[in-house]
């Protein structure tokens, strides 16, 4: 899976590359799992970029849809939101509109990123059709087929599924049979297991699997500790730069709160210069790190454990009136990169903090145990590790020594 936007959802390369325009636009929603945040509950029409014959073979009411009828209504509503999208969004996303039919490729951007739902509500051609809805044959996972795929889902991302979430693996998968084309939920796993051949499919089922619950300043004593604590004793020690980790970042709350508190902090007498500070979020998810480059919000997310004093000092208006983007003081601060945590840290160097909270919860022992070893690794002498409340190390790793914070608790590298 890439960390690179353009080789993700939003349709790089050439109409022609990418399949007919009916099958590009071939869009599903997907409901976004578990996270309470509004944002990701959402259904976000998504362009299935690799559309291929076999996927393609039982669906085929896509190409009855009227290119021509397509773009009518993407000039109708699609160039006030490709306006938006042009004030709003990186200099470079420019680059994904491919010159055929730009109103289509912008419509895509603004829906998945801005407006969510809002966008393909008054765009009945990029909805499933009622015949796209009738292929699906079964939204029920088997037995078998269950317990292949919790151990794939283990061996790809750490993520320990049980003996019993037949459930968790229906409701999640469900929405991607409309997307991908394929007719049943055993069938979707089969070419999930297969990412060879369906790369898309298996990193959308991998991507679907995670939980993204998250939200600003979360539990409050980390960024307490990192305040008090753990940043003027960086400052005293005149270290440069200060490297901060947010391993498993989600949609991105978590890296920028941080940056919030190093410019925060950089009144106070002792501190950490912003401009000295390198904040990395990595995630497994491509999704999730889309969000977060985008860095805009909705009110819903906006509302979860942000101040209003902090909403208006590190946020921007965007022409939505629902949507606030974050300033451009705090986005420089944050670098963001795929990575799972499964794999190799090396290329990302050396750490003086790396929070990684509400991940370890998901794995086995074992894998919670070698995680918090490779962190040791990249972490500085005397560096911090912060974990989720309900984490840890306790019988996993005696690479670190317990900090108590007041309130809350951090790990020191021994
Ligand atoms: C519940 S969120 C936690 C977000 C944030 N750290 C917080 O505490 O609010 C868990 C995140 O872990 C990510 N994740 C799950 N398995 C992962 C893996 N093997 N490697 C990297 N990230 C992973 C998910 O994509 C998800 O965004």
């Amino acid at each position: 899976m890439s960390d690179n936007p353009q080789n993700n959802r939003f349709g790089a390369g050439s109409a022609a590359s990418n399949g007919s325009l009916a099958s590009r636009i071939g869009a599903s929603f997907f409901q976004r799992k578990s996270d309470s945040t509004a944002t990701q509950n959402r259904p976000a029409p998504t362009f299935n970029r690799t559309t291929n014959t076999a996927q393609t073979s039982a669906f085929g009411s896509t190409a009855n849809r009227s290119a021509s009828t397509l773009s009518q209504r993407v000039a109708q509503n699609g160039n006030a939101i490709a306006s938006v999208m042009r004030k709003t969004s990186q200099p470079n996303r420019a680059q994904f509109t491919p010159s055929t039919y730009p109103g289509i490729t912008n419509l895509a951007i603004a829906s998945q990123k801005a407006g969510y739902d809002s966008v393909s509500a008054r765009n009945p051609d990029i909805q499933p059709t009622t015949q796209d809805r009738l292929q699906v044959q079964s939204r029920t996972v088997s037995d078998m087929q269950y317990q292949r795929f919790a151990k794939y889902i283990e061996d790809q991302s750490g993520i320990v599924l049980g003996d019993n979430k037949h459930y968790l693996v229906n409701s999640r998968l469900s929405s991607l049979l409309l997307r991908f084309k394929v007719a049943t939920i055993d069938e979707l796993i089969n070419r999930a297991m297969q990412p060879n051949i369906y790369k898309d499919i298996s990193s959308a089922v991998i991507d679907a699997m995670t939980t993204n619950e998250t939200l600003w300043f979360r539990d409050t004593y980390p960024y307490l500790a990192l305040k008090n604590i753990i940043l003027p004793e960086l400052a005293r020690s005149g270290k440069t730069p200060v490297r901060i980790w947010s391993a498993a970042c989600s949609s991105g709350q978590e890296p920028y709160s941080i940056a919030m508190i190093v410019q925060e902090q950089a009144t106070n007498m002792v501190h950490v210069d912003p401009n000295q500070c390198q904040i990395i979020g990595t995630d497994i998810s491509p999704e999730m790190l889309d969000r977060c480059r985008f860095a805009h919000y909705d009110n819903h997310a906006l509302a979860r454990g942000l101040s209003a004093e902090r909403k208006a000092k590190f946020f921007k208006p965007t022409k939505d009136p629902n949507v606030m983007r974050v300033d451009d003081k705090i986005k420089q601060m944050v670098t963001f990169k795929q990575m799972n945590l499964l794999g190799s840290y090396s290329l990302l160097g050396r750490f003086d903090v790396i929070f990684c909270r509400n991940v370890l919860i998901y794995f086995s022992n074992e894998v919670k145990s070698q995680i918090l070893n490779k962190f040791a690794l990249c972490l500085n002498p005397g560096g911090y590790l912060i974990l989720g409340s309900s984490e840890s190390i306790q019988g996993l790793s005696d690479k670190y020594e317990m900090v108590r914070c007041n309130p809350g608790l951090a790990y020191r590298l021994k």
